[in-house]
């Protein structure tokens, strides 16, 4: 990696091991109001080898050699700090302006499959599953960069006992109804109808109730009685394409190649079951079969019970969990498993993640392990601090909310562009719009709830996709005016020359890229990227309103900030790229 403290990193730690015979310490880098980097090792280290930090710090500068990088000193109690030379930030924007991948490192590949998205079929897809999905797509594309075998596992709902209720009203209605049409432009009014019935449990002509029927079906489905589930294939496939236009409209990256719904692992439920039962940690209790995992009770200490099998013989949702994580370990080859999930199912994923544990589902033939991750997706809230519905209370249709940020958005664009055609300004406003709504899911931590607020996420200042969107569009303008290429100017590599303060600190900026981006991997934190964009993208403005780009009169100082801005572009048009977000060339 390019930036310093990734560069400084291994040097300090090589110094401490010459100096004290230690190999492998954290040479503790932190950034410093004196410096570039302060390394603080020396206090850490001074008790356990014995002297006082100071001069610990002394013996590791004796063993530092940093003439190529910069200067370092030796300040307080045994601070090390550094300072980057001029001449080094130059040479390393020069590597990032030639590099592809923008110093972006490439890592041990590992495979991950993803768990995200997972709407339910004919239900609603609420902001909930907007954002596991919007956080998930990101992740998946980040991973991906980073060297990463991905496989996306979208466990859609399409399986269970509301299927029964849901085939005998698609029955009824026939499946060139306008009713059926629900199931591909409003699932969640298709449910309603169909719970409607389920509940109304009227009888029928032949004397049996809506309700027994429903139930009958369910049968029926799980015996894989043809009518029945050429039924239900019929529905999955209305489903899809309801699930595919969002994801179409949201550039999310999903296709029907990574669909693996709960249906997928039925035929393995019997299977788990037994194994379960054979490793002796399924048994039975008030006649369903459960597993009680080790560390977790409820209320008056009582061991709770994660139900494989429920009393009617029917498996649940946990079942399928555990046939699907067995899955991703014995036939994926997961290294690593990501669920990215509501947080509100942790305690499944917790009592999930035991229960496998302790069948040995995680462990691989070589011994070696598998870590399943929950990435916590917290709450999409209204302006009432409850779970974001519409004005009337119903749960808020997604499609209908992707609408109304692309309709703000032209509203804006229309006002502010009227010398683009419509056809161009309805392009951007889509742009905008998606992207405003996907900006505000991954700027925050994705475990903490926030409030949804269109005007702020739509807003040109402050934090928001269309302010990121906006400083590119800009930077492409100043291309524009000046009639050049900006990876054209990255491939003639001008010298990079950083003499201003603003100049070494947008390429100090520019070099931390690659860092971040490892992690937002490592650590599962795409907020970290869209903090770390925001303040490229104030640095970029800091710059030009400092120095001047195109009327600079020196030729050399001219190219040189050419390339800074060239290099800036690429950086924020990537790094939106691994958020999702496309960049409208103008705005
Ligand atoms: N369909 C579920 C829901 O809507 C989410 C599934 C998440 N993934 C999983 N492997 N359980 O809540």
């Amino acid at each position: 990696m390019l930036d310093p403290a990734s560069v400084l990193s291994d040097r300090v730690s090589a110094a401490i091991d010459a100096a004290f015979d230690l190999p492998g310490q954290d040479p503790v880098l932190r950034p410093s109001q004196f410096a570039d980097v302060q390394a603080n090792a020396a206090l850490a280290l001074a008790k356990k080898v014995g002297v006082n930090p100071r001069e610990a710090a002394a013996r590791i500068l004796a063993n530092l050699d940093l003439s190529d990088v910069g200067d370092v000193e030796v300040s307080g109690p045994g601070f090390l700090n550094i300072t980057v030379s001029p001449e080094w930030i130059q040479r390393q924007v020069a590597v990032l302006a030639a590099d592809p991948r923008l110093g972006v490192p490439t890592q041990p590949s590992r495979v991950i499959p993803i768990d995200y998205s997972a709407p339910n079929v004919a239900k609603e897809m609420h902001v909930g599953h907007l954002r596991t999905t919007i956080v998930g797509d990101s992740l998946a594309r980040t991973l991906e960069r980073l060297g990463h075998r991905v496989i996306r596992q979208n466990h859609i709902g399409d399986w269970g006992t509301p299927f029964g209720m849901l085939i005998e009203h698609y029955l009824e209605v026939g499946g060139d109804s306008p009713e059926a049409d629900l199931l591909r432009t409003d699932p969640n009014a298709f449910y309603q109808a169909a719970r409607a019935k389920f509940e109304a449990d009227e009888t029928g002509p032949d004397g049996i109730g809506w309700a027994a029927r429903a139930r009958e079906r369910v049968v029926r489905l799980q015996a894989k009685d043809p009518e029945t589930i050429q039924i239900w294939l019929g529905m999955i496939g209305h489903s899809k394409e309801y699930f595919h236009r969002i994801y179409d409209e949201l550039a999310v990256t999903l296709t029907d190649d990574d669909l693996a719904g709960e249906s997928m692992y039925d035929p393995m439920l019997a299977d788990v079951c037994d194994e379960l039962v054979a490793k002796g940690l399924a048994v039975e209790s008030d006649g369903a079969l459960c597993v009680f995992p080790d560390g977790f009770t409820g209320r008056d200490d009582k061991p709770l019970p994660l139900i494989v099998r429920k009393s009617d013989g029917g498996y649940g949702y946990a079942t399928t969990d555990l046939a699907a994580i067995r899955y991703r370990v014995r036939e994926l080859g997961a290294d690593e498993i990501l669920y990215v999930v509501g947080a509100s199912q942790n305690l499944h994923f917790r009592m999930v993640y035991a229960t496998a544990e302790a069948a040995g589902w995680l462990t691989r033939d070589d011994g070696s392990r598998v870590t399943p991750i929950h990435v916590q997706i917290g709450s999409v809230l209204g302006d009432d601090g409850k779970i974001l519905r519409t004005r009337a209370g119903a749960p808020l249709r997604l499609a209908a909310l992707i609408r109304e940020g692309v309709e703000k958005a032209a509203s804006v664009v229309d006002a502010s562009r009227p010398d683009l055609d419509d056809v161009e300004r309805a392009r951007i406003a889509r742009m905008v719009g998606v992207g405003a709504v996907k900006y505000a899911d991954l700027s925050v931590a994705h475990d903490t709830d926030y409030v949804f607020d269109f005007d702020r996420m739509l807003a040109l200042t402050g934090n928001t996709g269309p302010y990121l969107q906006y400083a590119t569009a800009r930077i492409r303008s100043i291309f524009r005016r000046a009639d050049l290429d900006p990876a054209a100017v990255l491939a003639a590599g001008a010298p990079v020359r950083v003499a201003e303060p603003s100049e070494r600190a947008l390429a100090l900026a520019l070099l931390g890229y690659g860092a971040v981006v490892a992690e937002v991997g490592d650590q599962l934190v795409p907020h970290r990227l869209a903090g770390y964009l925001f303040e490229l993208a104030q640095a970029f403005t800091s710059f030009y309103d400092a120095c001047p780009v195109l009327t600079a009169e020196d030729t050399a100082v001219r190219e040189s900030r050419l390339v800074l801005t060239a290099a800036t572009l690429q950086v924020l048009v990537d790094g939106l790229g691994l958020l999702g977000i496309d960049a409208p060339e103008q705005m």
